[in-house]
């Protein structure tokens, strides 16, 4: 196992594809070197998401289908699909869904290579709760409004999209990755059909946004 510092090594593999103008190719590289024992999966908390946890306290998710954006490390994906969810969840990385086959035997989320920069034509105006936790701030920032409006396309009418991303710090923008959002960032999710029903930092370095499609 490698002792560099995860995030390190993490800029140290984005830093080559962006080079390269891919602002993607770095995530197989590092998800395959996890498989190997050769890295470490920086953002793998081993668990959902708190603030994901914390929203859907109270709240009936069963009987619908979800869509998992940028799934990672799949805990997001196999909670909503633990609260009654049909669940779809798709990583650029090959990978990355390899691994969560394996760390996630039997489950019933389907888990799908996917480009959100390109996504299947069938996704569209398709899933009654769609979940972004981290996959737009993960690309340069000239990507999010494309990356963006992907996301914002998924949800279908009378459905809600959530996003759960860091805040741009004050200043000039730091090296990423990541690429933490922006407020009028966040608000650019309100397209497609969306309007926001709360937008809040209920941390300082996270924004919680939901969107309904009216
Ligand atoms: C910072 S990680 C967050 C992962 C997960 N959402 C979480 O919260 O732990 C970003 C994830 O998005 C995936 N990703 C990045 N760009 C993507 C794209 N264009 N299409 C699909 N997945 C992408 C990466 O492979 C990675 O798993």
């Amino acid at each position: 196992m490698t002792t560099e510092d995860p995030d390190e090594a993490a800029r140290r593999l984005a830093a080559v594809s962006l080079a390269a103008d891919d602002p993607t190719g770095w995530f197989e590289r590092l998800y395959a070197a996890a498989a190997d024992g050769a890295a470490l999966v920086p953002w793998d908390r081993g668990a959902p998401h708190p603030l994901l946890v914390d929203w859907a306290d109270g709240r009936e998710l069963g009987g619908g289908s979800a869509l998992v954006v940028g799934f990672g490390p799949g805990f997001d994906a196999e909670f909503l699909a633990a609260r009654g969810a049909t669940t779809t969840a798709f990583d650029i990385s090959p990978s990355a869904v390899a691994a969560v086959r394996g760390r996630f035997p039997g489950s019933s989320v389907d888990y799908r290579t996917a480009d959100l920069l390109a996504p299947p034509p069938e996704f569209r105006q398709a899933f009654d709760l769609v979940l972004e936790v981290m996959t737009v701030q993960s690309m340069p920032p000239r990507y999010h409004p494309p990356a963006t409006a992907s996301v914002a396309g998924f949800v279908a009418p009378g459905g809600t999209l959530l996003v759960i991303t860091m805040v741009a710090g004050d200043g000039a923008a730091a090296a990423g990755p990541p690429w933490p959002l922006t407020r009028p960032e966040i608000d650019a999710f309100g397209k497609d059909g969306l309007r926001p029903v709360a937008i809040e930092r209920p941390e300082q370095r996270w924004w919680r946004a939901e969107f309904r499609h009216d």
